[in-house]
């Protein structure tokens, strides 16, 4: 029976990349993670440039942690072209003392030494109780009482990288320090001692004085501020809907003009000789989608959707084109009027308005 192997000819990703990159890192000729979703890079829209890379494509696909890297097989007559390398590879991975008989051979591994604990450490640890941090930044020690160590001792005994409060608690705990009142608590039991008949000195009034002016005045302004946010009214400031975009000189050539992409539009000017004016919303979630010139498609970086340069879509989760709105002609000028959008699921495109005829 004649030889097959099975090779990918398509792949895409599915909603629901939670971008954790590691099918770039496993596959990166195929595979682009950007900033809100992974996307398949052009070249590998064609079946020919997928199918060397079945290997890895499968790999990313099942190391995806979600599960969105879908793929479509055909079976191919005669041996797989990556066989005699995988092989190869595995052998190499072997004589270099990996151990793993697969890709995976060449991935760094950590090695833990072994061998007796550190004599100091155990010895401390003998004497002490550990508790888990409060810091999360690594252990907290605290010394029993009966454990006179000297300070330097504690401190060397400790991990590197011990937060500043396991130090401190190894201290205390070890007899070699004691825990100094915080500013609140010398506070309040200075007030104790005043009601108590203690006397104050003329500097101590003034610093407590202080204190309490500047805690008075920082609730003041809060309050203030809060009565201020509630009485200004809040105005957003947005580009008026109609607007001039050009001459009709400035659109010389079919194409796609983005000059005014910033605020939302796309200025087409299609084979067919109509100039339209296309929302940049996508119309799965809202991103905005980029325009690829060498592919002349529209792709959204969110979740993958694709729309022609007409605006209508051809793949993703998007539901519909993109909308286009309002665009006439006032002299030589071209004005768009975003509050006027036309709609190609509803028929709305062969409106007036919803083109120019160049
Ligand atoms: S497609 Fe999967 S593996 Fe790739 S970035 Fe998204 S979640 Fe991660
Ligand atoms: S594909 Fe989801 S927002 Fe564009």
């Amino acid at each position: 029976m004649a030889q097959t192997y099975e090779a990918v000819t398509k792949v895409w990703i599915a909603p629901g990349c939670i971008v954790c990159d590691a099918c770039e890192t496993e596959c990166p000729e195929v595979f682009d993670v950007q900033e809100e979703t992974c996307v398949i890079r052009p070249p590998a829209k064609d079946a020919d440039f997928t199918k060397p890379l079945t290997p890895a494509i499968k790999a990313a696909a099942e190391g995806c942690p979600v599960d969105v890297i879908k793929f479509e097989m055909v079976q191919v007559e005669g041996a797989a072209p990556w066989e005699g390398k995988e092989a190869a590879t595995a052998e190499a991975g072997v004589k270099s003392g990996g151990g793993a008989a697969s890709g995976a051979a060449t991935k760094k591994q950590t090695v833990i030494p072994e061998g007796p604990p550190d004599p100091k450490w155990a010895g401390l640890l003998a004497k002490s109780h550990v508790s888990g941090s409060r810091s999360g930044g690594g252990p907290r020690v605290s010394m029993l009482r009966a454990a006179k160590a000297p300070p330097q001792a504690v401190a060397e005994a400790l991990p590197p990288g011990a937060p500043p409060d396991a130090r401190d608690a190894a201290m205390v705990g070890s007899g070699f320090a004691r825990p100094r009142p915080g500013v609140v608590d010398r506070i309040r039991s200075r007030a104790g001692g005043i009601a108590s008949g203690m006397t104050l000195s003329r500097r101590q009034f003034s610093i407590a004085a202080a204190l309490a002016w500047a805690a008075m005045a920082a609730t003041a302004a809060t309050a203030l501020a809060a009565v201020q946010a509630f009485f200004v009214p809040k105005v957003t400031k947005e580009p008026p809907s109609v607007m001039r975009v050009g001459k009709l000189s400035d659109f010389p050539e079919p194409g796609v003009y983005e000059q005014y992409k910033p605020v939302g539009i796309w200025i087409v000017y299609l084979p067919n000789g109509e100039l339209v004016a296309l929302s940049t919303i996508c119309t799965h979630l809202g991103c905005i989608p980029n325009w690829l010139p060498g592919d002349k498609i529209f792709k959204c970086p969110c979740h993958g959707s694709g729309y022609y340069q007409d605006g209508v879509n051809f793949e993703g989760p998007a539901p519909r084109p993109l909308e286009r709105y309002k665009v006439t002609l006032d002299g030589d000028w071209v004005v768009v009027d975003k509050s006027v959008k036309f709609r190609q699921e509803l028929k709305q495109w062969d409106l007036p308005g919803a083109f120019l005829t160049v």
